[in-house]
């Protein structure tokens, strides 16, 4: 098929190269003129497992083109919305600019009786109100929500755990034969496939996203309990983890839940649910928001605290600035953040990423960025885990040591080995353990 994906970030560029390694011939649009010169030139934009290998074999079969101009979508079947919906900048709330530029500036150039399948994530009623006006021009409309996990972006997308169509009453049958199509071969491996009208599919990823906020805000707060009591909440999760009905993933507690995508959905969830007069259904949200910003702020404090409050001047290595491995991505990092706050408070923070490292620069230019992680540890006088990644799991607790200048670690995601740490001589301290 003919496919056009409207928006090149991480969701947009990942799904236009994964259909084009489907067979489709996908043209990706994007205003960013850098951003599509890079992906055209099949340099990714972006740290992402095996997206650089599908870019480069999408734009060598000539199957995947990359655009600034909406006209390359004319011949497009269907036409794929995939760029972001941030937090407002005045408030809780979805800032729904792209998407509603990227159907209006998409509605000239497609061809009648071709689809509009929106991938972003969007408050519910946005689907029926874009449906109108593509309707005008004899252009259909689905909500064809995504639910890829950075880090297994592509995996996700060509092998998702489901697929969602929320789609119009008058053009159903359409509308599913039309998608049921672009996804062929994922729906040969039986793939389960949901069609629901526009509100359900809408709710449908926003639920999902609260319910896995929920999830880790709940382990988080059995963390606090975890602190006042001595228990360690890693065996908590592990021993309830065993219950199918609840299951271990997504309870793991640390510094908590970042990203572009968990903090701004509870938000913008909430502010929709309230705009809808059933603020009271998801109140519980801001608690989940507030348990998560707190665990940040436990981790800074017990680094201040083991400089008796005085962390001035102090070194601190930071290990760690994306919100998650395998990522660079450092929208609403709970790792940056710490990293910011310690700074703030006169600690000399020493940050190290694996991939983070330019992006946060560009962020945040003010704090010093070691350029390996021997680097960071040398001389530290306290050590801090945020982000999860397997080179910090693998330390060695003996040589790491040797490195610094005083052997205090603080496991901001609880991955090391308590005892081992402590047997080699170092004050560990993590997350509710
Ligand atoms: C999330 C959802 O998991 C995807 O299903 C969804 O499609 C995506 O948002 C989206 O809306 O686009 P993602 O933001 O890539 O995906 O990251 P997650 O794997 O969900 O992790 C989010 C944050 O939670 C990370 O900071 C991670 O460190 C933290 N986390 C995760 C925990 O603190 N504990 C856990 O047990 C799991």
């Amino acid at each position: 098929m003919q496919l056009s994906v409207i928006g090149c970030g991480y969701l947009g560029a990942v799904h236009a190269a994964a259909m084009a390694s489907l067979g489709h011939t996908v043209v990706g649009i994007d205003v960013d003129e850098q951003k599509i010169a890079k992906l055209s030139a099949g340099e990714p934009p972006f740290h992402e497992p095996e997206f650089a290998e599908i870019l480069r074999a999408g734009l060598d079969s000539g199957n995947l083109t990359f655009s600034t101009d909406y006209a390359a979508i004319a011949d497009a079947d269907v036409h794929f919305i995939g760029v972001g919906t941030p937090q407002r900048k005045d408030g809780q709330g979805a800032d729904m600019t792209y998407v509603n530029a990227a159907v209006t500036d998409l509605l000239p150039h497609a061809k009648r009786g071709s689809l509009i399948a929106g991938k972003s994530t969007v408050p519910v009623g946005t689907a029926a109100r874009l449906a109108e006006q593509a309707r005008e021009v004899g252009v259909r409309l689905a909500w064809n929500p995504e639910f890829l996990r950075e880090g297994f972006a592509v995996k996700d997308t060509v092998d998702p755990d489901r697929l969602v169509y929320g789609v119009s009453e008058e053009t159903r049958d359409e509308d599913i034969a039309t998608l049921d199509a672009v996804y062929s071969s994922i729906l040969e491996r039986e793939t389960p496939r949901l069609v629901t009208d526009y509100a359900t599919a809408e709710l449908v990823k926003i639920a999902a996203n609260s319910f896995l906020a929920t999830k880790i805000s709940f382990i988080n707060a059995m963390a606090e309990i975890a602190e006042v009591t001595g228990a360690d909440v890693t065996q908590l999760a592990d021993a309830i983890g065993h219950d199918v009905r609840i299951g271990r993933k997504f309870l793991n507690a640390g510094v908590g839940f970042g990203g572009g995508c968990l903090p701004k959905d509870i938000r913008a969830f909430t502010a929709r649910a309230e705009e809808l007069g059933r603020g009271e259904s998801v109140a519980f949200l801001k608690q989940v928001d507030e348990i998560n910003l707190r665990r940040r702020q436990r981790v800074v404090d017990l680094v201040v605290d083991s400089f008796d409050g005085q962390p001035f001047g102090h070194r601190v290595a930071v290990l760690g600035l994306a919100f998650k491995p395998d990522s660079d991505d450092i929208r609403d990092s709970p790792a940056l953040d710490v990293a910011v706050r310690l700074k703030g408070l006169g600690a000399e923070v020493v940050s190290y990423d694996p991939q983070a490292m330019e992006t946060a620069r560009r962020a945040h230019p003010q704090l010093a960025y070691a350029d390996s992680l021997d680097e960071a540890l040398d001389g530290a006088e306290a050590v801090v885990i945020v982000t999860e990644w397997k080179q910090f799991k693998a330390l060695d607790p003996a040589e790491t040591a040797a490195k610094v200048a005083r052997p205090v670690i603080f496991d901001g995601r609880n991955i090391l080995d308590p005892t081992a740490w402590r047997e080699a001589g170092w004050t560990y301290a993590g997350m509710g353990r």
